[in-house]
């Protein structure tokens, strides 16, 4: 279960429908529950970090209050959240690869173990330094050997492929530092599906995050060039009697077969359909079908871009 939509009231995807009043107490009050409900579900692993607003902290409460000794969580450093649960804030979260940030998130982060299993970059590129930045990978690498962390990346965005393969060869005290591998992947960007094959090989943990491309997976007028995607997919979803929701993240464990898919629900309804997933396998013709929609990296996150924060 990713966290972020538990977190903060708002969130980039192409959300459809009226939205409930917002306060801080309610939506707190809801988002415990949908982690008594996760868990409840046979949930075990959650994704989080101190850029989705509240989510951390609501984690570390709710682990804390039920004392469950089998969850995994896994969190991130690098964002800072900012919005303070502003519906209307235009700045929603601040991005800093420094080693300062690193270890004044960390102080914080801690407090998840011995639960916290992954700790890892939010959101690495090219441009916030973090790949060149050795003092914040050293750092690192330390936390690795002191905890018996697993050291992660995520990516986002049109280069992932090249952000991932350099991440790939970066090295701490002779051995690889990135153990977890969290990406964007799914119907419509296809384009990591080789990386994942070499990571499989090498025994790395791939977390696929965006299974449903924030939204954008289910039939929607204002995106008519997927006419291809909105016809297959319900087709798929009534022959296995399940939602357009569990057809995506089914094609991405079909095809590329990753440690985890998040689920990114904010709804218990959404959830237990997600779950259904785990009930059925699509066929290798129906794998091939879904393969021929993809797009172009480059138009996916351009069109993400465009997406809002709602
Ligand atoms: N590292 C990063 O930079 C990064 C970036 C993005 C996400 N993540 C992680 O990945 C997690 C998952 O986030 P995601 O964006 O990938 O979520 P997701 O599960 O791929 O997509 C969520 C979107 O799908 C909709 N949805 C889900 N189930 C549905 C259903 N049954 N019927 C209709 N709509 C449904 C949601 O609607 P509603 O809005 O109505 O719920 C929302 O618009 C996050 O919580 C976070 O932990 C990490």
């Amino acid at each position: 279960m990713g966290t972020a939509a538990i977190g903060r009231p708002e969130y980039i995807n192409i959300r459809q429908g009226n939205k409930p009043p917002f306060t801080i107490e309610s939506f707190r009050a809801s988002g415990l529950e949908m982690l008594d409900e996760a868990y409840h579900q046979g949930i075990r692993y959650f994704d989080t970090a101190p850029g989705y607003g509240m989510a951390e902290q609501l984690l570390l409460d709710w682990i804390t209050e039920r004392a469950y000794s089998d969850v995994e969580v896994a969190t991130k450093w690098g964002y800072t959240y900012v919005a303070n649960f502003d519906p209307q804030a235009t700045v929603h979260e601040v991005k800093e690869h420094s080693l300062k940030k690193l270890n004044a998130q960390w102080a914080q982060s801690q407090k998840l173990r011995p639960s916290l299993s992954t700790y890892q970059i939010h959101s690495a590129t090219f441009e916030s330094g973090i790949l060149q930045n050795t003092a914040a990978l050293n750092r690192l690498g330390e936390l690795k050997q002191e905890f018996g962390l697993r050291i992660g990346i995520t990516t986002t965005g049109a280069n992932q492929e090249e952000v991932l393969k350099t991440a790939m060869n970066i090295a701490y005290e002779k051995e690889l530092l990135f153990d977890v591998y969290q990406v964007t992947y799914n119907v419509l960007d296809q384009s990591l599906a080789e990386v994942v094959q070499q990571l499989n090989s090498q025994n790395k943990r791939v977390v696929i995050k965006e299974a449903m491309a924030n939204g954008r997976v289910f039939s929607n007028a204002n995106f008519p060039h997927y006419e291809n995607l909105y016809h297959l997919m319900p087709q798929l979803a009534e022959k296995y009697s399940v939602g357009i929701d569990a057809i995506a993240i089914r094609f991405c464990l079909d095809s590329i077969h990753p440690f985890m898919v998040l689920s990114g629900a904010s709804q218990k309804h959404h959830m237990i359909a997600n779950l259904q997933a785990s009930n059925f396998q699509l066929t290798l013709e129906e794998l091939d079908q879904l393969r021929n929609l993809s797009v172009s990296p480059s138009s996916y996150w351009q069109e993400r871009q465009t997406l809002g924060w709602n």
